[in-house]
C-alpha cells in the first residue's frame, strides 16, 4: 500500500507544474505554489498555461482534489512534508545559472520552518547548490536537525513532459541523509514498484509493473553533476551528428544512413542523432554554458563543450546558405516559413533555431510567411508582424506563391502535408528542410527542388544529385 504523502511544488513552469500534476496522479496531495497570482488565478480555473500532452486531463482530474493552486509560500511549506523547488534558473550574462530565484525560496522556506521537511531541488542547477540551499536555510536561523535538502533532477522532455515524468528511464535522488532518502523513496514508490501501471487510466508508456524505472540513490553532488552532464551529453550527440551531416554533404554520403548505422550499436544507440539546424530550447543551450562555466569555475579544462556550442551555432548559418544557395539572393524573396517553435509539439519559442532564422532571412530582405501549429502567439510576441513578416492559419496559406518553403520544426502535421497541393500552390517548388522530414524519392516525384540536411539534394524528374550541383 502506498503512502500518501503532502508535497508541495514551487514554481508552475515546465517542470514545476508537469511534477505538482504527476505527484497527484500517483496519489499525492499538492500544493503548487507561484508568486504569479495571475498564473495562479489561471490554473485555478483549469487552464494549463502551456501546451502539454495529458496535462489538461490530469490538471481537471486533481485541482481541488489532490491539487491546489496557491501564492503563499509559508503556508505550503507548514503543510507539507516535502518542498520541491522548480523555480527558473536563467543564464546570467557570463553564462552561469542564475539561482537567485532558488535562493530565494530557500529564504522563504526557512522562515516557515518549524518541524522537519525535506527541501528538494527539482531546477537545474551546479553542483555545490545543494550545499548553497542549506547554508542559506540555516543562516535563516533553523536548526540543522529540522531539514534535510536533497537533489532530485528531472529529466522530462517538453512535448512529451508527463509521460516521460511518469516512465522515467531512472530517478536520481542525491541525498547525504537516510530520512531524506527514505522520504523520496516513498513519493516514487508508486513508479518504482510498478503499482502505478496496474492502474487501468494510468498514463501510457514504455515503463509497466514488470518493467518499473530503477531509483538512484546518489550523493548530492553526483545527482546534480548527473543533470548537466546528461543535459551536455545529448547536446554533444546533436553537435556530433550535426557536424557529421556536414561530412556527409561534402561526400555525397546521407546522413540518414549514416546515422543509422551508427545508432544500431547498442553502446551509441540511436535517438539524439537528427541532424537539423542546430537544438534550442530552454535547457541544452543555458546547461551547456552552465556546465561549461561550472568546470572553468573549478579549473578543469572542458573546452569540448565550447565545440558543442560553436557546432550548434554554425549549423543556422549553414542552413542560410543553403537557401542562398537555392534562391541565389535573398532580397525581395518570398520565403514560407513553416515551423517556429524550437521542437516539435510544443508551443516554446525559447532559444528556438527557427526563431533565430527567421530574424537572418528578415535581416538578409527577405519577406516571410510563417505558421506553427502552436507557437504563433508566442512568436508574435518576440517578432510582430509587419510587411516583410506575416502570420497565416495553416501551411498552404504560407506556401502560397513562396520562392521558396523551409520546414525549421519537426511538426508531425508537415510530414503528412499534401505535397501536391503545396507544389501547384507555390511560384517556385523549392522546398529547404531544416528537419528532414520528407523522403528526397517522394519530393522528387512531387516536383520538388529538395534540399535536406546531409543528404543529396534532389531535382525535379532528375537522378539525385549533389547540393552542389543544384541549379535553381
Ligand atoms: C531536454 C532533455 O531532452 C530532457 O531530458 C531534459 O529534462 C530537459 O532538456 C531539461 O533539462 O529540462 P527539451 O529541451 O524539452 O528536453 O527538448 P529535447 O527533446 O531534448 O530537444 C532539445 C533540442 O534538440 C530541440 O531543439 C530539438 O529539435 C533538438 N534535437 C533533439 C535535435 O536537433 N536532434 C535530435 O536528435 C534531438
Amino acid at each position: 500500500m502506498n503512502k500518501t504523502i503532502q508535497i508541495a511544488v514551487v514554481g508552475s513552469g515546465y517542470v514545476g507544474l508537469v511534477a505538482a500534476v504527476c505527484f497527484a496522479e500517483i496519489g499525492h496531495d499538492v500544493v503548487c505554489v507561484d508568486n504569479d497570482e495571475r498564473k495562479v488565478a489561471a490554473l485555478q480555473s483549469g487552464d494549463t498555461l502551456i501546451h502539454e500532452n495529458h496535462l489538461p486531463e490530469l490538471l481537471n482530474r486533481y485541482r481541488n482534489t489532490k491539487i491546489r493552486f496557491t501564492t503563499d509560500l509559508g503556508e505550503a511549506t507548514r503543510t507539507s512534508d516535502a518542498i520541491f523547488i522548480a523555480v527558473g534558473t536563467p543564464q546570467s550574462e557570463n553564462g552561469d545559472a542564475d539561482l537567485s530565484y532558488v535562493e530565494a525560496v530557500a529564504c522563504e522556506i526557512a522562515r516557515s520552518l518549524t518541524s522537519y521537511k525535506v527541501i528538494v531541488e527539482k531546477s537545474t542547477v551546479p553542483v555545490y547548490t545543494n550545499k548553497w540551499i542549506r547554508r542559506a536555510i540555516e543562516r535563516n536561523g533553523v536548526a540543522r536537525h529540522i531539514f534535510d535538502v536533497v537533489s532530485n533532477p528531472e529529466f522530462l522532455r517538453e512535448g512529451t513532459a508527463v509521460s516521460d515524468f511518469l516512465h522515467p528511464d531512472r530517478i536520481v535522488v542525491g541525498a547525504d541523509s537516510e530520512a531524506a532518502a527514505e522520504l523520496l523513496a516513498a513519493i516514487y514508490a508508486p513508479l518504482t514498484t510498478g503499482a502505478y501501471y496496474a492502474q487501468p487510466n494510468a498514463i501510457p508508456g514504455a515503463c509497466t509493473t514488470t518493467t518499473p524505472p530503477p531509483l538512484l540513490q546518489t550523493s548530492t553532488k553526483s545527482a546534480e553533476i548527473i543533470k548537466h552532464a546528461s543535459n551536455a551529453f545529448l547536446a554533444l550527440k546533436i553537435s556530433f551528428i550535426n557536424a557529421v551531416s556536414n561530412l556527409c554533404e561534402a561526400t555525397d554520403a546521407n546522413i540518414e544512413q549514416v546515422a543509422r548505422g551508427m545508432g544500431l550499436d547498442s553502446r551509441i544507440g540511436p535517438r539524439f542523432l537528427r541532424p537539423g539546424i542546430g537544438y534550442g530550447g530552454s535547457c541544452f543551450p543555458k546547461d551547456v554554458a552552465a556546465f561549461r562555466s561550472v568546470a572553468d569555475g573549478l579549473g578543469v579544462d572542458f573546452s569540448l563543450l565550447t565545440e558543442v556550442e560553436k557546432i550548434n551555432v554554425s549549423q543556422k548559418k549553414r542552413f542560410l546558405s543553403k537557401v542562398r544557395t537555392a534562391l541565389w539572393t535573398l532580397r525581395g524573396k518570398r520565403l514560407a516559413v513553416l515551423g517556429l517553435a524550437f521542437k516539435g509539439e510544443t508551443d516554446d519559442i525559447r532559444e528556438s533555431p527557427a526563431i533565430d532564422l527567421v530574424e537572418m532571412l528578415l535581416a538578409e530582405g527577405s519577406s516571410i510567411t510563417a505558421y506553427d501549429p502552436a507557437a504563433m502567439k508566442r512568436a508574435q510576441a518576440e517578432l510582430p508582424a509587419s510587411p516583410q513578416l506575416r502570420y497565416v492559419e495553416d501551411s498552404y496559406a504560407a506556401a502560397k506563391d513562396a520562392d521558396a518553403l523551409l520546414v525549421l520544426t519537426d511538426w508531425r502535421e508537415f510530414a503528412t502535408l499534401d505535397l501536391e497541393r503545396i507544389n501547384t500552390l507555390m511560384r517556385y517548388p523549392i522546398v529547404i528542410d531544416g528537419r528532414n522530414l520528407f523522403d528526397p524519392k517522394t519530393m522528387q516525384q512531387h516536383g520538388f527542388t529538395y534540399l535536406s540536411i546531409g543528404r543529396p539534394a534532389v531535382n525535379p524528374a532528375r537522378e539525385l544529385e549533389s547540393a552542389a550541383t543544384v541549379s535553381v
